[in-house]
């Protein structure tokens, strides 16, 4: 995944200063959302830019090499800027590094003065009084026996037209390549009555679209209102029968946990986009046995086989690891032949990174970092292909776009597609929020262009 780039709310006067930036998955874009909410109280407001604040969190990724070094690197420019201001600017590391590398950070920063791991983020105010005191780094990387999403403020401000709402946390799974299952925990799940009432207050504010996020998002288990246990089709059934609410959707997912509730529910529940991450690593059985994911190659067709006779337009997305030891060419051409099979109009592609303290680091047979590197190319040139048909493929077709922001041009507005293809129209500001029927009339490398049907005296686009 990309870096989720730099979170901020706008410059209001503020008390308080407060600027988060943030690396990593939608789980820390949602997690900076709850840490600035849960500092408000305190009289801290967000700000877009570090110069003059009062406090800087980095909210930070581990899954792949050189992200700490990006920590110290950042660390050290907050720390000169710091040093030219006149108010105390307090400086924060959250996030995945701070949870792996905590002692390291304040070893080699030690200017720092709060180290939080992700499940420690109800205790930020605490932790932010204690570093006024004490002058001292405050650090709190235990994984505490209370829940922090029993102690976390729910979303403060309206979400937007689209957002997220975090239902799960923590990974069991432990694949051989990844960190998250050392740096977030167990896996923990909301309980429905919770995330019921967080999604009907969020469209009461006027999110018409909601993508329930989780580490694996699908192993969820929660607790009913009726004191039984519920699976994530459950949860999702109920939150499709809220008044108002035009999409759901839900990531990210792990092959293991698709129950036969959650595919029919597919087929079941038209709210629920007919696009789904699914992430399968790879198309050979060996390297996934070695990933220790527990399903064949075969499986995921069969899962993706049932997903598309319960709903015959769902696309699908991935992610894929290339150059994990041991590793052959002929494994690899397993995963070219998967990714031909199935077809992925959107997914990420990694170059595989050891990550010290996880079993794939130590393996033996560690693939040569050229190999590795053409191997990432050719298979992100069929992706990118099979990307370009697709979107290719929906010139002419009228299709419902829930319309999200302003477009870059005077006179536009943009929207996503039920597959998550941006597109944009000439159109009134008026539609934000709202789905329409849009006709496609051209595609471009990562969006699409289109005329609103329903309001004729649009001007026809020149794409
Ligand atoms: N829970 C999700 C993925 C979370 S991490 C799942 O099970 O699929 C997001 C993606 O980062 C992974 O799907 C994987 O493709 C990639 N990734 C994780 N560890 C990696 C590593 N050590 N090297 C390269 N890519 C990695
Ligand atoms: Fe990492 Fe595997 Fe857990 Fe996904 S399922 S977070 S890849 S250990
Ligand atoms: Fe990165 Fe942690 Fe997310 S390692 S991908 S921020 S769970």
């Amino acid at each position: 995944m990309t870096d989720a780039g730099r979170a901020a709310g706008t410059t209001a006067p503020a008390l308080k200063r407060l600027h988060v930036i943030t690396w990593g998955c939608q789980m820390n874009v949602y997690d900076s959302g709850r840490m600035a909410d849960v500092l408000a109280p305190l009289g801290y407001a967000p700000v877009s830019e570090p110069e003059g604040a009062d406090m800087v969190i980095l909210n930070t990724c581990h899954i792949r090499d050189k992200a700490a070094e990006k920590v110290f690197s950042e660390l050290g420019r907050l720390r000169k800027m710091r040093d030219a201001q006149d108010n105390r600017m307090i400086l924060a590391v959250a996030g995945c590094v701070a949870q792996a590398e905590g002692k390291e950070i304040l070893a080699r920063a030690p200017y720092v003065d709060i180290v939080l791991g992700p499940q420690t983020y109800h205790r930020l105010p605490e932790m932010v009084a204690r570093a006024a005191r004490a002058g001292g780094a405050v650090i709190e990387t235990d994984f505490p026996a209370e829940d922090k999403f029993d102690h976390l403020p729910e979303a403060a401000a309206p979400q937007g037209v689209t957002a997220f709402l975090t239902i799960q946390e923590g990974c069991d799974k432990f694949c051989s390549f990844c960190v998250v299952p050392y740096t977030r925990g167990a896996e923990q799940s909301r309980s429905a009555a919770t995330v019921i009432a967080e999604a009907r207050r969020m469209v009461a504010q006027g999110t018409a679209e909601i993508s329930l996020l989780g580490q694996n998002v699908n192993a969820w288990r929660g607790t009913a209102p009726d004191g039984s246990t519920w699976g994530l089709a459950r949860l999702l059934r109920e939150l499709a029968a809220i008044p108002g609410l035009k999409r759901l959707r839900y990531t990210t997912s792990h092959p293991r946990d698709m129950d036969d509730d959650l595919i029919a529910a597919h087929g079941d529940l038209p709210a629920l986009m007919p696009f789904l991450h699914l992430p399968v690593q790879s198309g050979s059985d060996r390297i996934l046995a070695a990933m220790n994911r527990k399903h064949t190659a075969d499986d995921y067709r069969a899962i993706v086989r049932r997903l598309r006779e319960a709903r015959p337009d769902l696309a699908l997305s991935s992610d894929f690891i290339v150059g994990h030891p041991g590793e052959t060419e002929a494994d690899f051409e397993a995963t070219m032949q998967l990714i031909r099979d199935v077809t992925f109009p959107m997914a990420y592609s990694f170059k595989y990174s050891p990550r010290p303290g996880t079993p794939a680091a130590g393996a033996p047979m560690q693939v040569p970092d050229d190999v590795a590197h053409r191997r990432l190319l050719t298979l992100q040139a069929l992706l990118r292909e099979q990307q370009d048909r697709f979107n290719a493929n929906c010139v002419g077709l009228t299709i419902p776009v829930l319309f999200t922001n302003p477009g870059r041009d005077p006179g536009q507005i943009g929207g996503r597609t039920p597959w998550l293809q941006a597109v944009h129209v000439t159109g009134p500001q008026s539609l934000i929020g709202t789905e329409q029927p849009v006709l496609i009339e051209a595609a471009m490398t990562n969006s699409l262009a289109g005329r609103l049907l329903d309001h004729p005296s649009q001007e026809r686009r020149s794409a």
